[in-house]
């Protein structure tokens, strides 16, 4: 039902508690896959520092961001442990919520499994923007961790 399971990360702590049930479900779920999705917005102050990194010529533009990805990947993937499971990662530019939606609309996936709130500093708030946006303009089930 659920084989096909997107997991939303920011690196954030209930990112990770996300991808800890993300897990389990998986788990219990015959030829299960995880795709993990990071957006990596395309700020003002991310793109000069990638602009440095290619202008060094250390790096292609995909590998840069594949390099500031790096950390959130990596803290994820710890999350889903060494359990088995089919794990691909999807690297995304632009509006969080935005590229989300657009990848579990896409009918490629069966599930999203995404955080309550992020990275934000408003933790009162139930959802975060990109939670909320995202649980809108969704067509398929969404879990939200908290
Ligand atoms: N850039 C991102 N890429 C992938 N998933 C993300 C991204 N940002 C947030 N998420 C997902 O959305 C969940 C909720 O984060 P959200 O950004 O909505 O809350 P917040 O950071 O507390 O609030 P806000 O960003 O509105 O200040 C996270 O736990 C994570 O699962
Ligand atoms: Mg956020």
């Amino acid at each position: 039902m659920f084989q096909r399971i997107l997991l939303a990360t920011d690196g954030s702590p209930n990112s990770l508690r996300a991808a800890q049930k993300a897990k389990d479900l998986a788990l219990l779920i015959p030829n299960a896959s995880i795709t993990v999705i990071h957006v990596l917005p395309l700020t003002p102050e991310l793109t000069i520092e990638l602009q440095k990194e290619l202008e060094s010529q250390e790096f292609t533009f995909e590998e840069a961001l594949r390099e500031k990805a790096r950390p959130v990947f990596k803290r994820t993937l710890n999350s889903l442990g060494e359990a088995g499971l089919n794990v691909l990662t999807r690297l995304e530019t632009g509006h969080p919520a935005e590229r989300i939606a657009e990848a579990a609309n896409s009918g490629d996936y069966d599930l999203v499994v995404i955080g309550s709130r992020g990275l934000g500093d408003w933790q009162e708030i139930l959802l975060g923007s990109v939670s909320e946006k995202v649980c809108h303009s969704v067509h398929i089930p969404v879990l939200i961790i908290k």
